[in-house]
């Protein structure tokens, strides 16, 4: 070996501890009221996927379609920094599932095509045992700088969620209280001392027939004290009930532990958790409805100083269905507001088997079926801006200011230069603007503001403001009146120009979707 290669080699090692020691002083988060931070109480916001690895075979999926190392890579490179890892109580409690190999697993499944493909990307896995397979997936995201929250889903593999599957809640057919306790406990010692690990939600969507508030209070409290004493490090994460939408009854009630700065909650919404009201009645009135719901049963706890994760929200990302596309235009304008951390469901773009189906494809996976890219680039080019804190400990400096936030692309209203017409941008090239009392929006520091001229026209930047309120149900029109008295709202033409035209469809009529106008004045500052 020459003298050169050894300089090259302290080089690299000199590189590498340069990358990894800035990471070493982050873990093991914490709270800091509503924010969770690292060790140098800066924000770190979870933008995380869920990654199931609960059903029949309790294996994550994909890994008969890509190594381990390329997936995890594949949800770093798609702006994710973290995983919420689904797993089953009987992956710790029932020994003879837990020393299964994949393999043995797959086979006991009737999944030899699974097998093959497997066995191709993920020779070193196949014959380990479930839950040494786990652990290596575990592992592969945290060597690829991906955090992992562990999620209890279920007892017994298997889909979720119904309300009357057995899982539901304490003291349902398969869900005994203790053997909860020593799941968790056993998971939360398995990871102690894997930095990465970040988080434990100690159980996905209680719900069902059985649901009563003293008796979540009282095993929650059991199951969070039992996690912290197995694996001080981790956060706690708290589910509500009704499926995880209702959170409402800790506004009065606080939860008591004996630890601190560790207590996280989570909740949860789609589009079908409103029926089929997206489609059914004026968008501008639901998302007013919906939000306003939202924020009474579980968005209230951030103003309380409670850390709150949107752990699951998704739609079908081939984009034809109406309802979700609705729901996803007021969610993403709901959790960029609030600076919520949040879980998409979700990244398997197929199962390996779900509910007897063998390789059924995933329509709200962000991979496509062969888990080789983005199913839908746009929809994740929408998140890339909801990744990023918009405020948070440490995250801007000086004067808070507001973007101006387009939900619909989630792009960001910016004037790139004087020459150039106000457009969408990426949010992180915005410049920042201020929503003064009189309602007008200027330009950060100038004098200079946003000016409608005519229905149709782009809107521009002078020194004479126009004055914009936020209407309809939603809030999330900004509309003003032009010179001969016409109301028109902010909206984006073809190429992303900010024009004003006509507000749309402000209530009654469901036929028609406004999302093109709504905007949202989000706070931020220099980042
Ligand atoms: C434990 O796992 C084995 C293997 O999957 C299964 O046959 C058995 O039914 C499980 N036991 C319980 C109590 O679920
Ligand atoms: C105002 O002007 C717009 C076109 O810019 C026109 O469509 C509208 O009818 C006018 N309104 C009134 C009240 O004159
Ligand atoms: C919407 O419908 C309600 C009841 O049908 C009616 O009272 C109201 O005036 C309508 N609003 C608009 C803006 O058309």
């Amino acid at each position: 070996m020459s003298g050169w290669w050894w300089r090259c080699m302290f080089l690299l090692i000199g590189a590498t501890i340069l990358v990894v020691e800035p990471v070493s002083g982050v873990f093991p988060l914490k709270t800091s009221s509503r924010w969770i931070v690292n060790q140098n109480g800066v924000r770190v916001k979870l933008a995380c996927v869920n990654w199931v690895s609960h059903l029949d075979a309790v294996v994550a999926e994909g890994l008969s379609k890509k190594p381990v190392d390329a997936i995890s890579n594949i949800i770093k490179s798609m702006g994710f920094n973290c995983v919420r890892l689904t797993w089953p109580i009987h992956l710790l409690t029932n020994q003879s599932l837990s020393s299964l190999t994949v393999r043995q697993s797959f086979q006991n499944h009737g999944l030899l095509d699974t097998i093959a493909g497997f066995q191709s990307n993920n020779p070193s896995i196949i014959d380990l045992s479930l839950i040494q397979a786990f652990q290596a997936v575990v592992k592969s995201l945290g060597d690829n700088n991906v955090m992992v929250i562990l999620d209890n889903h279920v007892t017994q593999p298997g889909w979720c969620c119904t309300n009357t599957d057995g899982n539901g809640f304490f003291g349902d057919q398969y869900f005994d209280p203790s053997l909860w306790i020593t799941g968790l406990t056993k998971m939360a010692t398995l990871f102690n001392g894997v930095p990465t690990v970040v988080a434990m939600s100690l159980r996905n969507e209680l719900r069902g027939p059985k649901q009563d508030v003293n008796n979540w209070y009282r095993y929650m409290v059991q199951g969070a004290e039992a996690v912290h004493a197995a694996n001080p490090n981790v956060l706690v994460i708290l589910s509500g009930l009704n499926f995880d939408t209702d959170l409402s009854f800790i506004r009065n009630r606080a939860v008591s532990l004996t630890f601190n700065e560790k207590l996280v909650y989570e909740a949860h919404h789609y589009g079908f958790t409103d029926g089929r009201d997206w489609v059914s009645k004026n968008p501008n009135e639901v998302c007013g409805k919906v939000t306003r719901y939202m924020k009474k049963l579980s968005g209230y706890l951030v103003d309380q100083g409670w850390p709150l994760i949107m752990s699951e929200f998704g739609g079908d990302l081939r984009g034809t269905n109406v309802n979700d596309n609705r729901f996803l235009n007021c969610f993403i304008a709901y959790a960029a507001d609030q600076d919520l951390d949040w879980a998409l469901w979700t990244l398997a773009g197929s199962y390996y088997i779900n509910q007897g189906v063998f390789g059924v494809e995933e329509v709200y996976g962000i991979l496509n079926s062969d888990w080789t890219k983005p199913r839908n680039p746009t929809f994740l080019q929408r998140l890339a801006s909801l990744q990023l804190p918009f405020r948070g400990p440490g995250i801007t400096q000086g004067k808070p200011y507001k973007l101006i936030y387009h939900p619909l692309t989630g792009l960001c209203v910016a004037r790139k230069s004087k020459l150039q017409p106000l457009k969408l941008n990426a949010c992180s090239y915005s410049n920042g603007w201020n929503y003064k009392p009189q309602k007008t929006l200027s330009i950060y520091r100038s004098h200079y503001c946003i000016q409608a001229m005519n229905q149709g026209k782009p809107a521009i930047i002078s020194k004479s403001c126009s004055t914009w309120d936020m209407i309809s149900d939603s809030t999330l029109h900004l509309s003003t009146n032009i010179n001969n008295g016409t109301n028109v709202c902010l909206d984006v033409d073809h190429n992303n120009v900010i024009v004003t035209n006509a507000c749309k469809c402000l209530s009654n009529d469901s036929t028609c979707d406004p999302a093109s106008q709504w905007f949202k004045l989000i706070d931020s500052g220099k980042r």
